[in-house]
């Protein structure tokens, strides 16, 4: 947890922004898994530990922007309660470490909130996502569940993004600690991409490293090599001389901030020259996005530099052909690159989405495509000094998109179809480090993990 100060800050600049009304901020409480008491590990919502920092179940909190009034519900710990998780501080000095004076039982919440209602008030929340707190707002707005999700408060919503955009220092610090345990899972990755290691293996032992350092993996860790199918998480191959293992991993930290990095893997330690080729491509692509990253930027135009050099990568090596420039203009390199170049970072890996990432990601400036590729990239918007992103460019050979475009002769006037059936089985190269936006540039958080082919190469046959 961050000092007092940080969350009585954050309140009150939330409450300045939005301006009226109560905002009720929903905490997470445990998740069954396979019958009640058996649930799946604990993750507090993101907006709750932003703004009040309690890393528990069973909580909600109140600004009510009118009255000034910071209020914490929950319910204090019985005896039974202690027995099964060990001796806990009150509440209120729980509420006290996050500059919380009020602290009130949960019942209390429908009272505060029904009083609200009464006087006409409006009840902001952000769109809730487990259905246990669809089941709270409907009970406490008096909202059939099926539309909760409809009255979530748009000017809330762009408030948060707006302070959780820009990383403050102290987040920044937190972030950049925990790089070093990203660093690790994924040399150790790298050492163990030997042929006869299984891709479970290789997922156990990194997942260990996240848990053994901070906390829980913050996604579902890919590790394939089938990387051409963007989420992989089938585990079950095991790795052979001439392979490809695409691992596209992060971890929480201590405080809940994610890393998500992606690096592709020659099993053995040898890329081919044809992997080398593709793989260069996709390199120059990340290298050359970072460069371009910086504040008053559109993040849009740092995907089209990413595609332009995937792009003209792939028409050097005969799979793209014609004019590229237009050929990037009306979507023909997505067969290749069919997501977007990266995603804001933060508490969560797609750091606010349940908002909506289109708010998250555009605004009155720039509008999202409906290009297929383009349609992917969930941040598009000018750049601003303290934007924590991600850089994921990559090149695929996916053969059910390959040959439904065949079929339909889509652009053939750009895509070498005979050279792209040569490389159905290649897989897939993505390529993703996390950013900082600077006040001139951009950099890498933390050491690079290693990415150039002979630092890749001599990882691998370091062995673990
Ligand atoms: N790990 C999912 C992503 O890179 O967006
Ligand atoms: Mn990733
Ligand atoms: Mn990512």
């Amino acid at each position: 947890m961050f000092e007092k100060e940080v969350y009585v800050n954050r309140r009150n600049r939330l409450q300045t922004i939005v301006n009226s009304g109560v905002i009720l901020i929903l905490g997470n409480n445990d998740s069954s898994m396979n019958y009640p008491a058996n649930s799946y590990h604990f993750r507090q919502d993101s907006t709750f530990l932003y703004f009040f920092g309690i890393d528990l179940q069973g909580l909600a909190g109140i600004i009510d922007v009118d009255n000034n009034r910071h209020i914490l519900f929950g319910d204090g710990y019985t005896l039974d309660d202690i027995i099964w998780m060990g001796p806990q501080s009150s509440l209120v000095s729980k509420a006290e470490r996050v500059g919380i004076p009020e602290v009130l039982p949960f019942k209390k919440l429908f009272e505060v909130v029904g009083d609200a209602i009464k006087q006409g008030r409006k009840i902001h929340f952000t769109p809730p996502y487990r259905g246990e707190n669809i089941m709270l707002l409907s009970d406490l707005l008096g909202l059939d569940y099926r539309w909760v999700k409809d009255y979530a408060s748009t000017s809330l919503i762009m408030a948060c993004i707006e302070l959780r955009s820009i990383k403050e220092p102290i987040e920044i610090e937190e972030m950049e600690r925990h790089m070093e345990v990203a660093y690790k899972m994924h040399t150790t990755a790298m050492r163990m991409a030997h042929p006869g290691v299984s891709e479970q293996e290789i997922t156990g032992v990194i997942e260990g490293i996240s848990m053994s350092r901070g906390g829980m993996v913050s996604f579902p860790v890919i590790c394939s090599v089938r990387g051409e199918t963007l989420h992989n998480h089938y585990h079950g191959n095991i790795l052979k001389t001439g392979d490809l293992l695409l691992v596209d991993a992060g971890s929480e930290s201590p405080m809940h901030y994610a890393t998500d990095h992606t690096r592709t893997i020659p099993v053995g330690g040898h890329f081919t020259a044809q992997q080398k080729a593709i793989y260069q491509i996709v390199l120059d692509a990340n290298n050359k996005a970072r460069e371009a990253t910086r504040p008053g930027a559109f993040y849009r135009d740092v995907h089209y530099t990413a595609c332009r050099t995937i792009a003209n990568g792939l028409k050097s090596v005969g799979l793209m052909k014609g004019d590229i420039e237009t050929a990037i203009q009306e979507g023909a390199h997505a067969l290749f690159f069919p997501h977007g170049l990266g995603h804001m970072l933060g508490l969560d890996v797609h750091d606010m989405e349940d908002y909506n990432d289109t708010l998250v990601g555009y605004d009155s400036e720039i509008s999202r495509s409906s290009q297929f590729g383009l349609r992917s990239l969930r941040l598009g918007r000018r750049l601003k000094p303290g934007f924590v992103l991600t850089n994921e460019p990559g090149i695929y050979f996916i053969p059910a998109l390959i040959d439904n475009w065949r079929n339909e002769k889509k652009f053939e006037a750009f895509i070498n179809y005979n050279e792209v059936e040569k490389y159905k089985n290649f897989g897939g190269i993505r390529l993703e480090d996390d950013i900082l936006v600077t006040s001139d540039g951009a950099r890498i958080l933390g050491n690079r993990i290693p990415i150039d082919v002979e630092d890749v190469e001599t990882e691998v046959a370091k062995k673990r």
